[in-house]
């Protein structure tokens, strides 16, 4: 039988070069080994001030972005948290087998209510982590690819599978991360000694934006002083990450882009990158336009269907075992 793999995305932001190349590469690649789940994760967007408005453009800007790069509906069960009750529910059992100071110690816990001290820091973020826990425990997933961001959420949902096994009688399989496959992290831009991401929007690269946008972006790209293009993280930030880039749209390695760009000038380098971009995203972008809103709630209707059933069982057995169900 295939390994079940489950990983979430929030509908926070389009999807990006860095994001491209850093997860949704790694799901074409699993979709055709794997049982994949594919959650858009709209119920952790909420943990933070948000605008149901934005809310609904983005999930569906989200999943018409990830079916035209190629997430198959036929391979991959793309759904909604939300549309799947027995997440919360879920959630609100384990949270009640969690501590308080584990929760507390969690790296993104301390930096989300730093960030949020101002406007008040509400309970989702403190329960972030246990609601990720019963995302990936509702559907037995055997494995789950995780970022650096996210190891020590994946930790603790195994800890909480541990103790709720222990206390309860074995139901929950004990989840294993997937470490991404050896990829280098794209960076800013306009600061490629900070990671590409929306925060830094004049460095980031959305797959899906203007094409005169993106041609600008690249051309503007920070490069450094000197006019040899050769791959040095250190001494070369910003060439070497307009090199990686290029490798990434090409599948060349860096020795033969070294060749190729030999006493060419960083300017035309950069010509050669757009052109790189658009001709590995054309046909994804030609298709997103295509894709309709009916289409995509066609596809949501049916996996929530699916899911729902799918997680039942198990969440039966929870219910049984924690004394809910009499
Ligand atoms: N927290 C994850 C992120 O920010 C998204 C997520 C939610 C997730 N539930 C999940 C990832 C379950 C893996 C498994 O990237």
């Amino acid at each position: 039988m295939k390994k079940r793999i489950l990983t979430g995305i929030k509908p926070t932001g389009k999807i990006h070069l860095g994001n491209y190349l850093g997860m949704v590469r790694q799901i074409l690649d699993f979709q055709d080994k794997y049982e994949t789940y594919l959650m858009i994760a709209n119920l952790h967007a909420q943990t933070v001030p948000y605008d149901p408005n934005e809310l609904k453009k983005e999930t569906f800007e989200l999943v018409a972005s990830l079916l035209a790069l190629g997430i198959d509906p036929q391979k991959t069960i793309i759904f909604l948290q939300s549309d799947n009750p027995y997440h919360s529910y879920l959630s609100w059992i384990l949270g009640c087998l969690t501590y308080l100071g584990e929760l507390q110690r969690m790296h993104e816990f301390k930096e989300q209510s730093e960030r949020y001290k101002k406007e008040g820091v509400g309970l989702g973020i403190l329960m972030y982590p246990v609601l990720m826990a019963a995302d990936i425990l509702l559907y037995n997933a055997d494995l789950v690819p995780v970022g650096e961001d996210q190891k020590q959420h994946l930790e603790l949902t195994r800890e909480i599978a541990r103790r709720f096994n222990k206390k309860f009688g074995k139901i929950f399989k004990i989840p294993e991360a997937i470490i991404p496959q050896e990829t280098h992290k794209i960076m800013s831009l306009d600061n490629p000694l900070k990671k590409m991401s929306k925060s830094l929007p004049n460095g980031c690269l959305e797959i899906f934006a203007d094409k005169k946008e993106i041609e600008e972006k690249i051309l503007k790209a920070v490069t450094d002083s000197g006019n040899e293009i050769k791959y040095d993280p250190i001494n070369k930030p910003g060439i070497s990450n307009l090199m990686i880039i290029y490798k990434y749209l090409t599948g060349k390695s860096l020795v033969e882009i070294e060749e190729e760009f030999k006493n060419i000038s960083y300017y035309d380098f950069k010509k050669e990158i757009v052109d790189a971009f658009f001709k590995k995203f054309e046909q994804a972008r030609k298709l997103k336009n295509k894709i309709k809103r009916k289409d995509i709630i066609r596809i949501l209707e049916k996996n929530k269907e699916k899911v729902t059933r799918e997680s039942e069982k198990i969440f039966n057995l929870v219910l049984k075992r924690t004394g809910l169900k009499i």
